[in-house]
């Protein structure tokens, strides 16, 4: 049940996505058809496979014999990081990685590339603004002027087929998954996302779960509240007026990048319609205007109710610092936010918890990081070298329990991780998996850029009809929905 839930779901997206590369390659949105376009794709739809291919978790039972393998490299996975011999020169590694705990597990890939290329210098540049809100903008001004980084941050599925590949600022970097055996280590449904035409575009070096709900420990205890594993939108709203009652602010909220409340809108959204009705939004069989998107929006609006007073001054970083600090409770954040946590050395079930966010039990939001090659790239052996290292067990297992995300490989060991991780792997490995508009997957560049001046809106005059109408509007002008 379970099995074909999640091919379902898998199915879905990935035919999702055909008809995009489709209508990307054909140029011409309307009039491509989506039987051709299901011939020019190499087999996606295979994806049953993710059940098997997909636990980044094996069970606790299998965990020694992942600790006894850890000795020797996986079966595929090569041991030679740098067959073309360790680089020299530049390498400049563009990403919006600036945040204390983001930063800490950025700089663990940096160590993992000099450990096998000692003369190469890394050009870190960032651009900070979470979820990439200033970087992109930055990165385009770049390709445009033929100026490209040698390799940077992007995410799979719309951000990266449209905006880099279709656009042909990139060079695949399927010989590396040959060579690295990362083919027999990367789940295929995540792999699919990352290619066009039976060439791959990206390596990814780690899987963030974007439905977290994080909550300062201490402070329920002190004022009596227990939260339930599966806790629902009553049950959040319940603990949120006892909160309320105590004089504790209950939401913690940094929308100063509207884009972090606009991912609180997305969770909400998956916990009021269910990861079905979720995924309907993204292939337009349900509609942004129907009545039971609506009652997801006034839910949302009834989160607001609860949140910070500052919240349009603070950045998403500054929002779990509020939460760590103990000025308000919760904060609905995809698990970068736990980075913030391990990088202020607080404890997992001690200073602070999680669950999903309410109502999204169940379901694992996908927001997948990697690293492209540049067309063009000033240093190219560079840039492949940097890529075998992201792709690579070492470094994924030095920069995810920094970073908050799984590994994408399937072979981590788990003992190397703590027990969000652990919980976070048995969530991808059971649960639905949905992909992120807010973080470029699921749909076009135009619809993530009217759902945030939509929300933009929307946190200020709470207007269901207008935000219905305008995301409505939005679905139909970029094509995926009538
Ligand atoms: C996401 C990205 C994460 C994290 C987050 C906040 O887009 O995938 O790695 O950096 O933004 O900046």
């Amino acid at each position: 049940m379970a099995t074909q839930r999640r091919f379902h779901f898998w199915l879905s997206l990935s035919l999702l996505l055909i008809l995009v590369l489709s209508l990307t390659a054909c140029g011409a949105a309307a009039s491509a058809p989506a039987a051709s376009a299901e011939k020019e794709k190499p087999a996606p739809t295979e994806a049953p496979a993710v059940k098997e291919e997909a636990p980044a978790a094996p069970t606790e039972e299998a965990a020694a014999p992942a600790e006894a393998a850890a000795e020797k490299p996986a079966e595929g996975a090569a041991a030679n990081l740098t067959p073309e011999g360790p680089a020299t020169g530049k390498l400049e590694v563009f990403s919006w990685w600036t945040s204390g705990g983001e930063a800490a597990a950025l700089d663990a890939l940096f160590k993992a590339y000099n450990a096998s290329n000692p003369a190469a210098e890394i050009v870190n540049a960032t651009v900070a603004g979470g979820g990439g809100s200033a970087a992109r903008a930055v990165l385009q001004t770049r390709l445009a002027g033929g100026t490209p980084p040698d390799t940077w941050q992007v995410h799979p599925g719309h951000e990266l087929l449209d905006q880099y590949v279709a656009a042909d600022f990139v060079q695949p970097v399927t010989d590396i998954y040959q060579e690295q055996g990362l083919f027999d280590v990367m789940p295929k449904a995540l792999t699919d996302l990352m290619s066009k035409d039976g060439e791959v575009y990206q390596v990814t070096v780690g899987v963030h779960r974007g439905n977290g709900f994080w909550y300062n420990q201490k402070l329920l205890e002190q004022n009596g509240v227990t939260v339930g594993d599966k806790m629902g939108v009553d049950e959040f709203f319940e603990i949120a007026d006892k909160l309320q009652a105590a004089g504790v602010t209950p939401l913690c909220v940094g929308d100063s990048g509207i884009w972090a409340t606009a991912e609180l809108f997305e969770n909400t959204l998956l916990g009021v319609l269910g990861p079905e009705k979720y995924l309907g939004l993204w292939n337009g069989s349900v509609k942004f205007d129907s009545p039971e998107v609506k009652k997801a929006m006034e839910v949302y609006g009834k989160m607001l109710d609860y949140q910070n007073d500052d919240h349009s001054a603070l950045s998403w970083d500054q929002a779990v610092k509020a939460l760590i600090e103990g000025k308000c409770a919760f904060n609905s954040m995809g698990d970068w936010a736990y980075g913030e946590f391990v990088n202020a050395k607080l404890k997992d079930n001690v200073d602070f918890g999680w669950v999903s966010h309410p109502g999204t039990a169940g379901s694992f939001v996908i927001v997948a990081d990697g690293f492209v090659l540049a067309k063009g790239a000033p240093n190219e052996v560079g840039t492949k070298n940097w890529l075998r290292v992201m792709g690579s067990k070492e470094a994924q297992e030095a920069f995810n329990p920094l970073k908050g995300s799984i590994c994408a490989r399937t072979d981590c060991d788990r003992a190397k991780f703590g027990p969000y991780h652990n919980w976070s792997m048995d969530s991808f490995a059971q649960d639905a998996l949905v992909p992120t508009v807010v973080h470029g997957s699921a749909a076009p560049a135009d619809f993530q850029q009217a759902l945030n001046d939509a929300v933009t809106v929307f946190v200020v005059d709470k207007n269901v009809d207008a935000l219905a109408t305008a995301l409505a509007q939005a679905a139909q002008a970029s094509g995926f929905s009538q």
